[in-house]
């Protein structure tokens, strides 16, 4: 049996009662964060946390509960669902009331968390995927993880429309990020991605892949990279938190390198293995 945690109430799946009128049916309205749990944790979780905060004040949501609060709940929550291995979804929206573009002005937002078992991808990470360019058609600002995913979610099923798995975004020629991940490449020698601004998700995976690419000495570019860049470069990978370092062995139908995942792939994803509780 599946416990959530809504409105302040450890309750199973089945007794969840959702309003209508919850202003994240009618607008998107809302804030959310994915985390991984390994080994019964959850990993990064300050990350996650300083994320929410800033995703919560970008739109003006007020967070219910304190960090210190939340993180109490959310290890309720992974105990009582006995979770080892897998993901915690937690969303706030702005609250319920009817439809109005106005914030409403009275009640308060409406927090939900589950969590669910998952494995870690290990036959993908090893062979790679394959995926395919698409405008970046998101507003400006994608570094707010709001619950307003529709251009996310019709890039990722155009990816697969297309015989790929995912999609990579590019605005005005330069590559953000993909439908869910950030995107990186490796290009003689060099490790470059979309620098953290406005245009991309701050990734917590993305964030612990650059503090391990500087312990190793591999050099890093944060600096926005052009289509023909992506299309020559020797190595290209994904980083999300359910998805860890992914290589991307295939772009528009062409092959990345020798079409297998790169040596500096592979490099980052033994070292971010060992910073994974066990
Ligand atoms: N997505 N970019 C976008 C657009 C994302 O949605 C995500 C995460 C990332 C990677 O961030 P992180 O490393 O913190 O997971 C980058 C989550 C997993 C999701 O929407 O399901």
């Amino acid at each position: 049996m599946s416990i959530y945690w809504y409105q302040n109430q450890f309750l199973p799946k089945e007794e969840i009662r959702v309003s209508p009128d919850d202003r994240g049916y009618f607008f998107g309205d809302g804030i959310y964060e994915m985390f991984r749990i390994y080994g019964g944790q959850l990993y990064e979780a300050e990350l996650h946390y300083e994320r929410l905060q800033k995703s919560a004040a970008g739109v003006r949501i007020p967070l219910p509960y304190s960090v210190d609060e939340l993180h109490m709940r959310l290890n309720e929550l992974v105990e009582r669902n006995s979770l080892t291995e897998g993901t915690l979804y937690i969303q706030i929206t702005r609250g319920i009331a009817p439809r109005n573009h106005l914030f409403p002005k009275e009640g308060s937002p409406v927090v939900m968390a589950h969590c669910n078992p998952m494995k870690r991808p290990v036959t993908q990470m090893e062979t790679g995927v394959r995926a395919v360019t698409a405008e970046d058609i998101r507003w400006r600002h994608c570094d707010y993880k709001t619950l307003n995913l529709l251009a996310n979610v019709l890039a990722k099923q155009e990816a697969v429309d297309r015989g790929a798995d995912d999609a990579i975004l590019h605005r005005d020629g330069l590559v953000t990020e993909c439908s869910a991940s950030n995107v990186m490449i490796v290009l003689s020698g060099r490790l470059i991605t979309h620098p953290a601004d406005k245009r991309i998700l701050h990734g917590v995976t993305r964030a612990v892949v650059l503090r391990l690419a500087a312990a190793s000495e591999i050099p890093v570019e944060e600096r926005p990279f052009t289509l023909s860049e992506l299309r020559d470069a020797d190595e290209v990978f994904q980083t999300g938190t359910t998805i860890e370092v992914m290589p991307i062995v295939n772009v528009d139908g062409h092959p990345i390198g020798d079409g297998s995942p790169g040596p500096v792939t592979r490099r980052l994803q033994r070292d971010f293995e060992s910073t994974l509780p066990s």
